[in-house]
């Protein structure tokens, strides 16, 4: 096992040239921003009509896509957690160091400007919404990865393209009445596609150096991820009005597992060993697998009534 990390290892010291290239790109592509230039907080810059407006406007937000934000919000105040994975999982190369700062203070403002916008808002219950944070950053999120580091590259692959759809979904849902959170969920929703990218072109540096060991990790992480929210209270509940309110769900996945599979270049990746030809078969075959299961949820489902701390415990009924 040490041996396979070395060796790991090795690999991501000889990424340090193309991952400073990367991380450069990544910054030229991205205009920074900050919460304060869609909810203003310095002195004087906040009036009370256009807090009134804005808690108006608000109000036409509906409860599934207040859900929605919950679990949104919740994923990115896990942000310690997938700080401390990254940090532990790729080691001590300074591009690395480099991107998971840069990476960590750009995400830092996703979980700031949802929890301004529904403070200013009060959009959410908000003593039920910190007692979730606060059980849900106590319990983590502990993927069986054992410190590898490619596992970390397939993870952040899917699923900065899933929190990406979150965001950008939830924001559809809300655009007619409250264009403001709209915007914000776009604006999060763009960073986390730069970061897909990232991470995506990373994985394929990894698969050019080292395919057999890249495609068996690949093969064991890409079936099913957990969501980042998997510990906190009720997740399958948020998760299942997701799902009904067309934001995120198992077909949501399964496009994901196919853009990488096409990004990555799996299915016609030759010279392969044993090893790799397994894994690359078990890859080739998840969307089909993904499908089923999507069907068989879909076949199973029938109207459900919800109820949250967070929505004020308001019933909520969904098809
Ligand atoms: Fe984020
Ligand atoms: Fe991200």
């Amino acid at each position: 096992m040490q041996k396979e990390l070395e060796s790991k290892y090795e690999v991501l010291r000889d990424l340090e040239g193309p991952v400073r290239d990367l991380i450069a790109h990544h910054e030229s592509k991205r205009e920074l921003w900050f919460p304060s230039e869609f909810l203003p907080a310095d002195q004087g810059t906040q009036n009370e009509k256009e807090l009134a407006e804005l808690r108006k406007r608000a109000e036409g937000v509906s409860d599934n896509a207040r859900v929605a934000l919950t679990l949104n919000i919740l994923t990115e105040e896990g942000l310690p957690h997938f700080h401390r994975l990254i940090a532990h999982n790729l080691g001590n190369g300074a591009q690395w160091k480099e991107w998971n700062g840069l990476w960590t203070a750009e995400e830092d403002r996703h979980g700031n400007i949802l929890r301004d916008y529904i403070r200013d808002s009060r959009l959410l219950n908000f003593s039920a919404l910190e007692k979730l944070q606060f059980d849900y950053i106590r319990s983590g999120f502990h993927p069986g990865w054992s410190g590898d580091p490619y596992k970390i590259f397939v993870y952040t692959s899917c699923q900065e393209k899933a929190t990406s759809m979150s965001h950008l979904n939830t924001g559809k849902l809300v655009a007619e009445q409250e264009p403001l959170l709209f915007a914000i969920s776009q604006k999060i929703a763009q960073d986390e596609s730069r970061h897909y990218a990232f991470y995506l072109n990373v994985f394929r540096e990894i698969i050019a150096r080292d395919p057999n060991v890249a495609l068996e990790c690949a093969a064991g992480v890409m079936p099913s991820i957990d969501m980042p929210g998997i510990s906190m209270a009720n997740f399958n509940e948020y998760a299942d009005v997701v799902r009904r309110s067309g934001i995120y769900g198992p077909r949501d996945y399964q496009k994901i597992v196919e853009q990488l599979i096409g990004s990555w270049n799996i299915g016609v990746l030759t010279q392969l060993n044993e090893i790799g030809r397994k894994a690359q078969e078990k890859i080739m075959s998840i969307p089909a697998r993904l499908q089923k299961v999507a069907d068989f949820i879909e076949s199973r489902v029938s109207a459900k009534n919800f109820t949250f701390d967070v929505i004020f415990g308001r019933v909520l009924e969904m098809a």
